[in-house]
């Protein structure tokens, strides 16, 4: 799938850009399947909010639990001073997640697809599992910042494997809160490891253990925005450095994302990210069902 070119790309820069790997009408099908998703979704009385804060994370069982469920998350800002949503819910939902790829029919055929797998193949993992999927809404006004991280920081494996695919399903703009990356900062070190405390019990207590006092850049200075169009698939090594600015604007940013990670890498069992025992993780050219 990739050209000799790309791939060198990918190597030196710690991302590639892929524009029109996705048509009009899987990004159609996707957008409306979210919407359906966020309509059957019925909170719980406790709040979800998704957010980067880590006493965020840190209280947040939902999020814990959601590694093999879908699950909606609330963005941070749609609730007024009295706890009430200030905009209808389906512009509310920071994110749906996290294994849509593998419980949802719309979802699993897009991700598991010969050449989404070919694509990983280029790229050094011929032996891809689907780790995570999430359906990013970056609602207008509300949609929230993402803070600068390294993915394998939250999807660790040793040696470091996970890698994201990144499908734009609408325009990503500065103004509407696209990525932005630091080119080549793959090639330093893993800052943090995100663990939790009780692995594998229902203790939702987690940590950040610092392994690498270096900074990670800064926002926006030392990173490049990444503008693309609908359709654009943007693949992310695991080590780089990354963030998105709150949005803004009037304009939402849809994205889906899929975490990938190599079969042979040992997954350990503090992750946050946690499956039951009835849904293995799939090699991504695995045929859907
Ligand atoms: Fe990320």
């Amino acid at each position: 799938m990739l050209s000799p070119d790309q791939v060198a790309q990918f190597e030196r820069d710690g991302f590639l850009v892929l524009p029109d790997v996705v048509g009009p009408e899987a990004i159609a099908s996707l957008r409306e399947r979210a919407v359906e998703l966020v309509d059957e979704w019925e909170p719980t009385t406790e709040r979800t909010v998704f957010t980067t804060e880590q006493q965020e994370r840190v209280s947040n069982r939902e999020f814990l639990s959601s590694g093999d469920t879908i699950w909606c998350f609330f963005e941070e800002e749609a609730f007024g001073p009295d706890g009430t949503l200030t905009q209808p819910k389906e512009l509310s939902i920071n994110k749906i997640g996290h294994a849509m790829h593998d419980l949802d029919p719309v979802f699993e055929r897009f991700t598991y697809t010969p050449e989404l797998a070919a694509i990983a193949a280029d790229i050094g993992m011929p032996d891809a599992v689907v780790l995570q999927s999430m359906y990013i809404f970056k609602q207008p006004s509300i949609g929230g910042e993402v803070t600068c991280h390294q993915d394998a920081t939250f999807l660790y494996t040793d040696p470091v494997t996970v890698t994201g695919f990144w499908f734009a399903l609408e325009d990503a703009t500065v103004e509407n809160g696209c990525l932005w990356a630091a080119p080549g900062g793959h090639r330093t070190g893993l800052r943090q490891l995100f663990k939790r405390t009780g692995a594998m019990t229902d203790d939702d207590g987690t940590v950040f253990e610092q392994l690498d006092p270096t900074p990670l850049p800064t926002p926006p200075g030392d990173l490049v925005p990444l503008e693309v169009p609908a359709g654009t698939l943007v693949v992310l090594d695991g080590l780089l450095p990354h963030w998105s600015d709150a949005n803004r604007s009037q304009r939402s940013r849809h994205a889906y994302t899929v975490h990938c990670i190599s079969a042979s890498a040992d997954y350990p069992e503090w992750n946050w990210l946690q499956r039951r025992a009835d849904l293995p993780l799939r090699r991504l050219d695995s045929v859907a069902a």
